[in-house]
């Protein structure tokens, strides 16, 4: 019997994705999710890969009354939550938002969930956690500090998540800390759509390199860094996508757990890595400018991967070549 999986958040970047790997793994998918970044026809687009329509229902993670009836409508065995905001920028000018969005509905699912008595929870946290790291790579054990409302808000469902476990018994919980997804599916059926004007570096590359915007401005060359550019620790979606699968496994087989691990590839890159290695793949020009460093950067940042591999057996697979190809037929697809 296939499992039913309740997926908030389903039809956004993330999501969408681990949708795919999902149903692909055997499991069955239902998507919640207001759309509020995000459209009906990426649904489709899922569809179209997997040969399966996920169920759907669009509701805010909040209304309640909308989540005691997916929970009746359909066995959930587990909940992959990815529904939120994620603009540091914007948490900044609409905290409240940030707060409501991210904590409260969260609250409000677990909520739910107690209800319905599902006791498997998989909690998309990310790197930023970390703040400004001490020590690279960064393991999990890393002290964990925020600057704005957004990483927060992050931190606060963590520590929440904490609370549960050690409060109630049966919680078989993962709270995975992503590094930087980037990418997109193979068949450039789903991607990442960015509203306005993108505020991380490889759509704002792509859109570059397709002559929708002129210049790309890079954030300072005066880092401590190879090249004096940030570093991060690109990850493709569909590893990411992959790693809530081995996650998901994981925690089925467990009595009662709580895991934190990064989902990350272990290595880093710089801006003008991926600039170049964009250009190399497009074969189009990314022209840029070096303009001052963006406040709350960090200089560089990458993955202890030994967690991951060791509890889930999992680890990334592809490199930042297949990222930009993927990424490049994805905007190629997007664009009229
Ligand atoms: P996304 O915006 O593409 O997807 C989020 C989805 O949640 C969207 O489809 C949106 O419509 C939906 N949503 C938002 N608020 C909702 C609500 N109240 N009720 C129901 N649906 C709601 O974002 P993403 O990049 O796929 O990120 C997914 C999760 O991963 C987020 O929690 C994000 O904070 C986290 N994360 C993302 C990154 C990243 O770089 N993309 C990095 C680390 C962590
Ligand atoms: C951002 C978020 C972080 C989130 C992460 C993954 C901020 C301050 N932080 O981090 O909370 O977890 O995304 O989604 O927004 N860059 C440019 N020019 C650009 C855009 C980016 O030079 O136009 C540089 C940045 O300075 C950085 C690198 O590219 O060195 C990656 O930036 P970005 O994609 O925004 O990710 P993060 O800064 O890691």
């Amino acid at each position: 019997m296939a499992l039913n999986v309740l997926v908030t958040g389903g039809a956004g970047f993330i999501g969408s994705h681990t949708t795919v790997a999902l149903q692909q793994a055997g499991y069955q998918v239902v998507v919640l999710d207001n759309l509020c970044n995000s459209s009906l026809a990426v649904l489709q687009r899922i569809e179209q890969i997997t040969g399966i329509a996920p169920g759907f229902v669009q509701a805010d993670i909040r209304d309640q009354h909308a989540l005691e009836a997916v929970f009746q409508a359909h066995k959930i065995s587990a909940v992959i939550h990815f529904a939120g905001l994620k603009a540091v920028g914007e948490s900044t000018q609409k905290p409240l938002d940030y707060y409501d969005n991210n904590v409260n509905g969260s609250v409000q699912l677990l909520l739910a969930m107690q209800q319905a008595k599902i006791k498997t929870f998989i909690f998309s946290s990310s790197a930023t956690v970390y703040g400004d790291p001490q020590e690279l790579p960064i393991t999990e054990q890393h002290p964990r500090s925020v600057t704005n409302p957004y990483g927060h808000t992050k931190l606060v469902v963590e520590d929440i998540l904490e609370s549960i476990y050690k409060a109630e018994t049966g919680w078989r919980i993962a709270r995975l800390r992503y590094f930087n997804p980037v990418g997109a599916h193979p068949s450039a059926l789903i991607g990442e759509s960015p509203q306005g004007v993108p505020n991380n570096l490889m759509p704002y590359v792509a859109q570059v390199a397709m002559g929708q915007r002129s210049t790309l401005q890079i954030f300072g060359n005066d880092y401590d860094t190879p090249d004096g550019t940030g570093v991060r620790d690109y990850i493709h979606v569909m590893d990411l996508a992959q790693g809530h699968v081995a996650a998901l496994h994981y925690c089925q087989q467990q009595e009662q757990d709580l895991l934190t691990v990064n989902l990350g590839t272990g290595q880093g890159y710089s801006v003008l890595d991926m600039v170049r290695t964009f250009e190399e793949v497009s074969q189009a020009k990314v022209d840029y400018e070096i303009v001052a460093r963006r406040a709350g950067d960090i200089a560089a940042c990458w993955a202890d991967t030994t967690l991951a591999k060791q509890k889930l057996g999992w680890q990334a697979s592809k490199n930042i070549k297949t990222m930009c190809e993927d990424a490049w037929r994805w905007q190629l697809a997007m664009t009229p």
